[in-house]
């Protein structure tokens, strides 16, 4: 295995539709703070989000609204290397790989591929079941030791891992073994409309989710029709899943404790606290949105830090793949 002085870190997000607070507060803020102490690989996930139908034009458009919005949030192309997963070959050869060394009832049994099933029953394609081997291919290639995902994704992580060391007790050294790194607070942020369910931007009803791009107004009205219960006590309790959600997006936007909150909110209303989580969120949000304007009205730039992450990334993505290929005896 490559020798590396700091820890390694990757993670990916998948362009399809738009970025939610969920995908910033469960992941993408550990990925900007993750630059200052270690090496950090991250990318847009596009060979993944063709596993549901896409309109071409759609596609190509989330891919770099999705890359200028990981710039935008503070991803440094400087620091760490940014690019677009398909951009790289051997993400989808390593792939390949790896799904001779998973088992069919071990892919089975993940949860998303059973939800996505569901919910695209005319749809349910062979890439869809396979795609933990790509998210495996993406994190091992990279020899990442950290994951930051949200709870969603352990699963995935969790059987990473068993692919990992599968492959590593037949042919030695080849894959360092990854965690996954998920938040203390904010680690599955829920919908707005039905708490019972993750914040995700494939939710129909657009109530339910805030995107980074909202406008401040549609910020605005999202939280304050959010659902909660009657009690109309700021308090976190376990039966009170509406509040507990608002309250821990307050806690990851501001800082605070839930102590802290609930000491700011004795005695004040549902609304008070609503009001105060959309300002809060609008706030954090406003300069991620000029930025990321000022990115699209620049595409030269974009591509210009897409391509050369791309051509950083090829560099490490091949050692690894070599190797692989070299233990496994192909002639390579
Ligand atoms: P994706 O694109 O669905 O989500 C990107 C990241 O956002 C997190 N997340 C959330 N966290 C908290 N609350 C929520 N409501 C919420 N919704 C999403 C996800 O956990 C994720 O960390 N398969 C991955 C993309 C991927 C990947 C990888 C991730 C491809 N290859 C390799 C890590 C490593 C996915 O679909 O994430």
């Amino acid at each position: 295995m490559e020798e590396q002085a700091k820890k390694r870190i990757y993670s990916a997000i998948q362009p399809s539709g738009m970025l939610t607070l969920g995908n910033y507060l469960g992941a993408l803020r550990n990925w900007v703070n993750m630059q200052q102490e270690f090496d950090c690989v991250y990318t847009v996930a596009d060979l993944h989000a063709i596993t549901v139908r896409q309109q071409p034009g759609d596609l190509r458009r989330q891919i770099l609204q999705t890359y200028a919005l990981l710039l935008a949030i503070g991803l440094n192309p400087e620091k760490s290397l940014v690019f677009i997963q398909s951009h790289v070959a051997a993400h989808s050869q390593m792939a390949w790989l790896l799904s001779c060394y998973a088992q069919f009832g071990e892919f089975s049994r993940m949860t998303q591929f059973k939800d996505k099933s569901a919910k695209h029953a005319d749809n349910i394609n062979v890439g869809l079941f396979s795609y933990p081997a790509l998210m495996a291919a993406d994190i091992l290639l990279y020899q990442a030791d950290l994951v930051p995902v949200g709870e969603d994704q352990r699963q995935h992580l969790e059987i990473t891992r068993v692919i990992a060391n599968r492959f590593n007790n037949l042919y030695p050294n080849v894959f360092t073994m990854p965690s996954a790194y998920i938040p203390k607070t904010a680690a599955r942020v829920r919908s707005l409309q039905d708490p019972s369910q993750k914040m995700s931007k494939s939710d129909p009803n657009p109530n339910g989710w805030v995107a980074l791009l909202d406008k401040p107004e549609d910020i605005m009205r999202k939280f304050k029709r959010a659902v909660t219960d009657s009690e109309a006590s700021v308090r976190c309790a376990p039966d009170k899943e509406g509040i507990n959600n608002l309250m821990e997006i307050y806690a990851a936007v501001t800082g605070r404790t839930m102590q802290q909150i609930e000491d700011e909110f004795a005695g004040k209303g549902y609304g008070e606290f609503k009001t105060a989580v959309g300002e809060a969120v609008v706030e954090l949000l406003r300069p991620i949105q000029q930025r990321y304007n000022d990115y699209m009205n620049n595409r030269d730039y974009l591509e210009q830090t897409y391509r050369a992450g791309a051509g950083a990334a090829e560099a490490i993505a091949r050692k690894t793949l070599s190797r692989a290929m070299k233990k496994i005896g192909f002639v390579w």
